[in-house]
């Protein structure tokens, strides 16, 4: 390995970004992820004669005595930090559906070499957790926010939720989580005509607003190449609608080309997993609620890191486990190529 004292791979990446997603359960039953209410099943039946064919994952909530303790992830996020994971994302399922998440967020802050410590959230139950993550540590938040029309919110997301993620969104901004991230998935015939509302919402609101590809993360199945809105037609919307300045990183694992306003506020990310993956500067690990690590969101294999930490496994087997699996990531995905294969996990499951 080239760094010992690193989670390298064998592709010269070392990472550097742990997803630790704490519950696979989720409020929300969203087009691109739970597509389980009859308007989501309408949706892609109108749209596709063969759905369910591959037939759609079935899917069972994990149970508690399988889901990972807050001391069992503060332990791996300790010994994950010790190997130079700095970054770490709470995700879920929803996240905020976690009884006492503060609790957590509070022992993760005080992990030392942890810089930051973000969350991923639908926003719906954040009004009432906000200034308890905020005192425990937390320092950013991203939102979903899909649609800014009630009745397409709902046909995405499931719940009639707008209003209660319009106010998080608010909130977050007023306490200081800086900058405040807004992600919206496009999906063609759904949510693709308001690429261009959603980003005067940014402008307006001086939001980082964060335009994804849809990828195919869904339980049921559902995805298909035509239903994404590639990354350059979203784009070509923008710059017919407004003056924007391409905005250079130095970071190479980011995933969004960012854009500004040339008029000032707020920032556009284009994320494009399937048009233009970016699979080569990939610093990213997930871990999920039920303690397997996957090493991408597309891995086939998962790796079970409950079962070192419930038989009394040492410090160091977790961390050579860790650096072992780590080294055997794999070196992109193959969306869009004949062989590929939807993992056997869904986004509600591996976090996003
Ligand atoms: N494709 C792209 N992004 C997705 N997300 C969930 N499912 C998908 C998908 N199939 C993203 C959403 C959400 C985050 C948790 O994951 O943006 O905000
Ligand atoms: Fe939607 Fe996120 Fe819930 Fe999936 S986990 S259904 S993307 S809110």
């Amino acid at each position: 390995m080239i760094e010992n004292g690193l989670l390298a791979d064998s592709h010269g990446r070392v990472m550097r970004d742990l997803r630790v997603s704490v519950t696979d359960r989720c409020n929300f039953r969203c087009l691109y992820c739970l597509p389980e209410t009859e308007a989501a099943l309408n949706f892609y039946r109108g749209r596709w004669a063969n759905f369910s064919n591959p037939a759609p994952i079935t899917r069972n909530w994990t149970s508690a005595e399988k889901i990972l303790s807050f001391e069992e992830i503060e332990r791996l996020v300790r010994l994950a930090a010790q190997l130079g994971i700095d970054k770490i994302r709470l995700t879920g399922g929803e996240p905020l559906l976690r009884q006492e998440l503060e609790i957590l967020v509070g022992k993760i802050a005080r992990i030392p070499g942890i810089k930051d410590l973000a969350m991923t959230t639908n926003g719906f139950l954040f009004e009432k957790k906000a200034k308890a993550l905020l005192d425990a540590g937390l320092q950013r938040v991203s939102f979903s926010l899909d649609s800014l029309q009630r009745e397409t919110f709902q046909k995405i997301t499931g719940r009639d939720g707008l209003n209660e993620v319009l106010r998080g969104i608010e909130l977050a901004q007023q306490m200081g989580f800086a900058p405040v991230k807004v992600n919206a998935v496009i999906i063609r015939g759904v949510n693709d005509q308001e690429i261009e509302s959603l980003a005067e919402f940014g402008r307006i609101h001086d939001l980082c607003f964060r335009f994804i590809e849809f990828m195919p993360l869904d339980s049921g199945r559902a995805w298909q190449k035509d239903l994404v809105v590639p990354a350059r037609e979203i784009l070509q919307k923008l710059e017919a609608r407004f003056s924007l300045r391409r905005i250079e990183s130095d970071n190479k694992s980011e995933t969004a080309t960012r854009w500004r306003f040339a008029d000032g506020r707020g920032e556009i990310g284009i994320i494009a997993p399937v048009s233009e993956p970016f699979c080569g500067h990939c610093n990213r690990i997930r871990l999920m609620a039920d303690g397997k690590i996957r090493t991408c969101l597309f891995s086939a294999a998962e790796h079970d890191f409950r079962t070192l930490l419930r038989d009394g496994s040492s410090d160091d087997v977790l961390q050579s486990e860790l650096k072992s699996v780590v080294w055997q990531k794999e070196d992109r995905h193959h969306i869009g190529e004949p062989e590929f294969v939807p993992p056997p996990r869904t986004m509600s499951c591996i976090g996003g």
